[in-house]
């Protein structure tokens, strides 16, 4: 017999009400500078022209965007003692942060019509624990639609840089402080990540953008792909190419 799934959260992607909000995601390495255009993309948003006006912008991150999400990043990044989970220990851990993730916090935002900004969402468990880890794609898709009950992002922005680029701005970014567990994993594994997003860029339709510009141009197109793809009229004429 079949093992039973667990329960699907509410699926968000019917429109019946004209009120489901949209769901706009940052991916990328360490170092590519996600969470300063994260921030120049919240301050934008609500002055943009895009959110209907009774929607919010819920800004949230993966791992660590609800309660039980902080104390599961706090066991991934920073693990205490004898604590480090193995790879596939890591794998659940990312997926159940994501579970709680979607249930508590996206999905609820987005039925009420609200706008999330996230910074990662299951692309990086693909790149990371799948291309930098080595684990297999295809349990890893299994469990992503365990996770998060088939909602995918409107719009996945990945921020491109350069390997040497990154490894630089993470260590300048430190300045002598301890890099975390996956920061630590080592040059060859984030190459390995790096080339995942590559992939998983082409594979799933994100829009690339090049992030080894100065920060106000990253931003510029980030806006800018934000109006091309997410205006209701960029929307009805994306339907009417299906
Ligand atoms: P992030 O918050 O982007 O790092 P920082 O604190 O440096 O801004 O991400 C935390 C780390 O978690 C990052 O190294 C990538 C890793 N990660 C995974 O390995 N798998 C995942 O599914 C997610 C969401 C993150």
């Amino acid at each position: 017999m079949a093992p039973a799934m667990p329960p699907r959260p509410t699926p968000v992607t019917a429109d019946a009400d004209g009120r489901r909000g949209r769901f706009v995601v940052l991916e990328g390495i360490d170092g590519c500078g996600k969470s300063t255009q994260l921030q120049a993309l919240a301050a934008w948003l609500p002055h943009s022209g895009l959110l209907p006006p009774t929607a919010e912008l819920r800004i949230t991150r993966e791992p660590g965007g609800t309660a039980l999400g902080q104390a599961l990043r706090q066991l991934l990044l920073h693990p205490p003692g004898e604590a480090a989970p193995e790879t596939t220990a890591e794998l659940l851990l990312y997926a159940a942060d994501r579970a709680q993730h979607v249930q508590q916090t996206i999905a609820p935002a987005l039925a009420a019509g609200h706008w999330v900004l996230s910074d990662r969402y299951s692309g990086s468990t693909a790149a990371y624990q799948g291309h930098g880890r080595g684990l297999p794609l295809a349990l890893i898709d299994q469990l992503e639609q365990i996770a998060t009950g088939g909602l995918q992002p409107d719009l996945t922005l990945w921020l491109d840089l350069p390997l040497a680029e990154a490894s630089r701005r993470r260590g300048d970014r430190r300045g002598g402080a301890q890099s975390d567990r996956i920061e630590a994993a080592g040059e060859a594994f984030l190459a390995r990540v790096h080339q995942g997003f590559a992939q998983l860029a082409a594979e799933r339709g994100w829009l690339p953008i090049a992030a080894d510009q100065p920060p106000e141009q990253v931003s510029a197109a980030c806006r800018q792909a934000l109006l091309q793809r997410l205006t209701p009229q960029a929307e009805a004429s994306a339907v009417a190419q299906v």
